[in-house]
């Protein structure tokens, strides 16, 4: 049931703690700094001579796989694609066994995503599922597979799935990274982190009255724009989908890189920009780009981590979240996003977990 909480949206984000335990439970020794997943275990001897990986999913899980894209290549050798599985299918691919085409699914049911794990296994490939629902079409079809042991969920837009999807993204590309390139060092330090992982996001949940806040400002705006670097470009995304699918107010996303190559022009005093900042070799390129944008008048709330003190200087809001190891980090800059879009809905009065037109698990193309 709800719990407690009026919409089963703001029960799913106010479950993450939880979520992320359940990710990782029995699937973590810390000490060799390697991840245990029964699920692949069988496939074990075929994982290890992938060469290339192809994530293939659809809207939120979609948006975990670009995340995907960046563990998989800090961790392991493998070279990643990542496709909208409704687009995989049209491509001219060529597959065979050393190529592993991993399918993203909450429902395990969208069948765009189903269709192309039955067309990559038809080439050769190796398929893999990383599935939320037990027994569902994906997770039956697929040669190998990790669940995400999430329990259901129920609010239409996906919040605690996708916290999920990303830590056991991580989990799967350490498995693989530990017989490459990956220490032990490097293992234990990951673990360690996801250990931590729970508390942090408690502790932004802990805040979210401040996003409720935020929110409470920036719902009167009908445009806005989410930019991000790496990572947290494909978290910007996320933010975007998340605001428009429930609140249907217009949000767009972009790397933040290609700002001057078209996007910057949209900007004036009502349309505001979300920038999602991180401690990592991007923080000066976000920040120029901050100022860019303010120089034309636009808002910016930025959602950046604990112990930067720059950013607060150069934008009109802004929320802090912990800094975690890089990998993970992406995992906290979400959670304030998907407050946001719940706190902004709300306002606005719109149907949360029932948004219009919009099904839980999309079985038709
Ligand atoms: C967004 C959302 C959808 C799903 C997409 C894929 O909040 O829920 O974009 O992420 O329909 O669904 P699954 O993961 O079930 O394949």
């Amino acid at each position: 049931g709800l719990n407690g909480f009026p919409h089963f949206m703001l029960k799913e984000i106010y479950d993450q703690p939880e979520t992320v335990r359940n990710a990782c439970r029995g699937r973590m020794n810390v000490s060799e700094g390697v991840a245990v997943l029964g699920g692949l275990q069988s496939k074990m001897d075929e994982i290890k001579n992938l060469r290339k990986l192809i994530i293939v999913s659809c809207g939120t899980s979609y948006h975990a796989g670009l995340i995907g894209r960046y563990i998989f290549e800090a961790l392991t050798d493998l070279n990643v694609e990542v496709e909208l599985a409704s687009e995989f299918r049209y491509r001219k691919l060529r597959l065979d066994e050393t190529t592993g085409v991993l399918a993203i699914s909450q429902s395990g049911e969208t069948i765009d995503t189903l269709a192309a794990i039955r067309e990559a296994r038809r080439k050769g490939a190796l398929t893999i599922g990383l599935v939320n629902v037990v027994g569902s079409t994906i997770a039956r079809e697929t040669d190998c597979g990790v669940y995400c042991h999430a329990g259901p969920e129920i609010g239409v837009a996906s919040t605690k799935i996708f916290v999920s999807q990303l830590v056991i993204l991580n989990l799967m590309a350490l498995l693989i990274g530990r017989y490459q390139m990956v220490s032990l060092n490097e293992g234990v330090s990951l673990l360690k982190a996801l250990n931590r992982l729970p508390d942090q996001v408690s502790d932004i949940l802990a805040r979210a009255s401040q996003i409720d806040e935020l929110a409470r400002i920036y719902q009167k705006f009908d445009n806005n724009l989410f930019i991000g670097r790496q990572t947290h470009a494909a978290v910007a995304m996320e933010g975007a989908l998340k605001l428009k699918e429930i609140s249907y107010i217009h949000a767009e996303a972009y790397a933040a890189g290609e700002m001057k190559h078209g996007p910057i022009s949209l900007i004036d005093e009502n349309f505001p920009t979300i920038a999602l900042l991180a401690n990592d070799a991007s923080y000066d390129k976000m920040l120029s780009n901050i100022q860019e944008i303010r120089a034309r008048s636009g808002p910016v709330l930025a959602i950046t981590y604990e112990g930067d003190d720059q950013c607060a200087r150069h934008c009109d809001d802004l929320f802090r979240v912990p800094q975690t190891h890089d990998l993970l980090q992406p995992i906290l800059t979400t959670i304030p996003l998907q407050l946001f879009a719940y706190y902004c809905a709300r306002y606005r009065g719109t149907e949360i977990d029932k948004p219009r037109n919009l099904a839980k698990s999309v079985t038709v193309e």
